[in-house]
C-alpha cells in the first residue's frame, strides 16, 4: 500500500454493504464524493466508536481512514 491511501483501493473496502445500506439516507459510503463531503462526521463517528452501530472499528482501520482524510482524500 502506498503512503497515500486511495478511496477505491483502501477506503471503500472498509465499508460493508450493510454499512452502506444503513447510512444511505445520509450519504453513500461507496461513493468517494459523498464520503469526502461528510468526511469530518464519518471520521468522528468511527473515532468515537459510535459507528458502525454494531461495533467499533479496530484502531488500525480508524488510522487508515484518518490518513486518507488528512492525506487529501485521493480517488
Ligand atoms: C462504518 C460504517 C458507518 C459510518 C461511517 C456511519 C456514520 C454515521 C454518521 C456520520 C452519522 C451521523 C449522520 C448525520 O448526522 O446525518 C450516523 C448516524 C446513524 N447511523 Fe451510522 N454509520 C455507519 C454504520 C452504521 C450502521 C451499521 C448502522 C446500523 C445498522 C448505523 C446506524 C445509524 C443511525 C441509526 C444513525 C442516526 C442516529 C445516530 O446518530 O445514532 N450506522 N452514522
Amino acid at each position: 500500500m502506498t503512503d497515500q491511501p486511495s478511496f477505491a483501493h483502501d477506503i471503500k473496502p472498509l465499508f460493508r454493504e450493510s454499512d452502506r445500506t444503513a447510512m444511505e439516507s445520509a450519504f453513500d459510503l461507496w461513493d468517494a464524493a459523498d464520503v469526502r463531503e461528510s468526511a469530518t462526521a464519518i471520521l468522528e463517528a468511527v473515532e468515537n466508536g459510535s459507528m458502525p452501530c454494531d461495533g467499533a472499528w479496530p484502531a488500525d482501520r480508524v488510522g487508515l481512514l484518518r490518513r486518507w482524510v488528512e492525506g487529501g482524500m485521493a480517488d
